[in-house]
């Protein structure tokens, strides 16, 4: 983990409200696995402010870019960032996804925002010749993230844009669940929504699918100091892993999502 200076290259509108910001810091670009976080600071002056979690979306040799939606006050500070400014960032935080194992097809599940850690996961899948799917999901179009996605089928919950009804259902409906489970021969990889995450957790237990989640939390530290940011473990009822520490990514078997 390092605390950088990154330096600001550009904040590009992708979306309706999606914005990617391109930040310069060798040691965190250089050192970055899919699936980590940076936590910034997103604004100088505004104490009493905390850090802001984002996923490192992708890197490109000293740089690193996160994918954002504005929501308050903290989101809307990085969406006026400005071309050589420097910004406080401390990263990279967290786990990754394990993208080692057998399996040949490597399954993206996105719902909204939640799409941001995947440009960096499909770069590295796709060197490791993985055949890649992705699975994008929205309440409406705007909210149905594409960026970057190989092989993408898309859900929205209004039938604005492809498939009418959640991207856990789109994803049931396109592959065969039975075959899925055996032999280990797909990877699902998930981030999203709780509710989301949730019925993917579900569907790939139920069949016995091997799959990652990447989780959120409120967040302080950011690595593993405050302890904020509990989830319970699926497997001891009186143990809790941290996000910011254990996670943000876990084996659907190890974690229960209230
Ligand atoms: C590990 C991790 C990775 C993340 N990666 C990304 C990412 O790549 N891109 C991204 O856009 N966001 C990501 N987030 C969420 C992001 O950190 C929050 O959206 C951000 O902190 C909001 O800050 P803000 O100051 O704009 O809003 P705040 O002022 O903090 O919040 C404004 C309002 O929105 C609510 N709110 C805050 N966060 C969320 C949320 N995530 N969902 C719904 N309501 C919320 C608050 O309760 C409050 O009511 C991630 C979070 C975690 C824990
Ligand atoms: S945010 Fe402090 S322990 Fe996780």
């Amino acid at each position: 983990m390092f605390l950088a200076n990154a330096k600001v290259d550009s904040v590009t509108q992708i979306g309706t409200n999606v914005f990617l910001l391109k930040l310069q810091s060798e040691k965190i670009a250089k050192n970055a696995k899919p699936g980590q976080f940076v936590n910034i600071k997103v604004s100088k002056s505004s104490f009493p402010l905390l850090r802001r979690p984002f996923s490192i979306c992708d890197v490109e040799e000293d740089y690193f870019t996160i994918m954002f939606t504005t929501i308050g006050e903290g989101t809307a500070a990085l969406r006026q960032k400005q071309k050589g400014e420097s910004v406080d960032v401390m990263g990279p935080l967290g786990n990754g996804f394990s993208l080692g194992g057998n399996y040949e097809k490597a399954v993206i599940v996105a719902g909204g925002i939640g799409a941001a850690p995947f440009p960096f996961l499909i770069n590295e899948l796709e060197k490791m010749g993985k055949e890649i799917f992705s699975f994008s999901g929205g309440r409406t179009k705007n909210d149905c993230i594409t960026y970057e996605m190989k092989n993408v089928s898309s859900a929205t919950d209004d039938g604005s844009f492809g498939f009418k009804g959640n991207v856990v259902e789109l994803l049931s409906s396109k592959i065969d669940p039975p075959e899925a489970g055996k032999n280990n021969k797909i990877k699902i990889f998930g981030c999203g929504p709780k509710a989301m995450l949730k019925s993917l957790q579900q569907f790939c237990l139920e069949n016995n699918i091997e799959a990652e989640i990447s989780t959120e939390s409120s967040m302080a530290c950011g690595f593993g100091i405050c302890q904020g940011c509990p989830v319970e473990s699926a497997t001891d009822k009186n143990k809790f892993l941290l996000v910011c520490k254990d996670g943000p990514v876990f084996n659907v078997k190890d974690i229960e999502l209230s």
